[in-house]
């Protein structure tokens, strides 16, 4: 499986300097020869982003910036839907409606015969990309979960799906064997099918992570490091896939997120992994604080410097956006990901979204054919969906 290569470690006073320096140079006459670089497609240094984000020049200017730099090369829209098998969950963060110590919640696991039925209307729907989701678990409880998503994972195997996510928490080498157990393997020891890890960060700052997702000892989500790692182990057990994120409106220093998630893809994309990049907005749970997450004009803000920061990684948007940001914010990004946060929610033509079921409120809750249908209009094909639906 190669060489053991350097796993990623956050140097915060790195990051503390580059945004000094960006700071330093945000008022200099470098700034819109900056913008003219990125907008050619080079990308940009971490201090040049930072550079930007401190900049006089609006949302509005990188926005366009990022259009111009995307329009240069044929960037597809791919699709992915997610898949909750459970609502349970054995960590403590305090943003998600999922929390152990939310009795707000109404906890539901799908038997796995209801999980193959789900992947089985997914397909029927066209939908071709799929994104398991579980809580994390306590000692107790890890090997059932990870049983249970690496037998539905072997099922999306069977099922031919493009592309499958895995959003299950951090896991040891010896969990990521068991998740992986049964599926096909290259010759050099790498997965077959394309699998992507996705385990956010949510916060690379560590005060802010242990407000969020705690500190105690057995709660093995409130380890920092071992989360930061995971990419790195999941890459040591053949996968080539990493999804790392922020979830924007925790930590208010977003400057500092998106320096830290650059150098966290940049050091995957070196490892040789392929880097799909999520920066959600906290949204409503049941039981939860209305959260008051970051502006839309700061959200643009953040979406276009990170398209021209780093052409390489593959911007993942949700519909935890309503419409009208998703509309503006596609022609920079690689994935749009419709779908509910309820458990085992989809039918023949829809989803239920319960928000007493689901670990957050989806704002957009149309049909992934009607949503994606807006961006298949013109011709163009979508990474992994073809609707069997009739053209009206
Ligand atoms: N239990 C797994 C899977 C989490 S679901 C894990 O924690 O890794 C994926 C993501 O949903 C989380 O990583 C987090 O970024 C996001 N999330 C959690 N609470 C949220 C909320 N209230 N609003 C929006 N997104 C949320
Ligand atoms: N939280 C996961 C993610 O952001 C699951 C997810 C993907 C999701 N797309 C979604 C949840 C759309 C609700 C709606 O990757
Ligand atoms: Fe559990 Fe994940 Fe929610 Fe944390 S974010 S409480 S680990 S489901």
């Amino acid at each position: 499986m190669g060489a053991e290569r350097q796993h990623f470690e956050l140097d915060a006073e790195r990051v503390e300097a580059i945004l000094a320096a960006g700071r330093g140079r945000a008022g200099s006459g470098e700034v819109s020869s900056i913008v003219a670089r990125a907008r050619d497609g080079e990308g940009l240094s971490c201090e040049e982003a930072a550079t930007l984000w401190f900049s006089e020049i609006d949302h509005e200017a990188l926005y366009h910036a990022a259009r111009a730099s995307l329009a240069r090369r044929a960037v597809a829209l791919e699709t992915f839907s997610p898949l909750y098998m459970t609502n349970t969950c054995d960590a403590e963060c305090r943003m998600c409606g999922m929390r152990r110590d939310n009795d707000a919640l109404v906890r539901k696991t799908a038997p796995l015969e209801q999980v193959e039925g789900q992947l089985q209307t997914l397909k029927k729907r066209g939908m071709n990309a799929v994104a398991l989701l579980t809580g994390e678990y306590r000692a107790e409880r890890r090997g059932w979960a990870i049983d249970f998503v690496n037998q539905a994972l072997r099922r999306t195997e069977q099922l031919d799906f493009g592309h499958v996510l895995i959003n299950i928490g951090s896991l040891d080498p010896d969990e990521l064997d068991a998740l992986l157990d049964g599926i096909s393997r290259h010759a050099d020891g790498s997965i077959a099918p394309k699998i992507t890890m996705c385990t956010f960060q949510e916060t690379y700052s560590r005060d802010y992570y242990g407000r969020f997702m705690g500190q105690s000892d057995d709660n093995p989500r409130a380890d920092y490091d071992r989360r930061l790692a995971n990419f790195d182990r999941a890459r040591d057990a053949g996968m080539r896939v990493a999804n790392p994120g922020v979830l924007i409106g925790l930590n208010p220093d977003i400057a500092f997120e998106m320096t830290a998630l650059i150098l966290h893809t940049r050091h995957l994309l070196e490892a040789g992994m392929e880097v799909y990049l999520s920066v959600p907005r906290l949204r409503q749970t049941a039981g939860g604080l209305s959260p008051r997450g970051a502006s839309d004009e700061e959200f643009i803000r953040l979406v276009s410097l990170l398209a021209l920061a780093v052409p390489d990684g593959k911007l993942v948007l949700t519909t935890r956006e309503p419409k009208e940001i998703q509309q503006k914010l596609v022609p920079i990004c690689t994935v749009l990901s419709a779908g509910s946060a309820s458990v085992t929610p989809y039918t023949e033509d829809g989803a239920q979204f319960p928000l007493e079921t689901s670990q957050f409120e989806v704002i957009d809750q149309r049909p992934f054919e009607d949503i994606l249908a807006e961006y298949a209009a013109d011709g163009s094909e979508i990474v992994n969906f073809a609707s069997p639906r009739s053209p009206a």
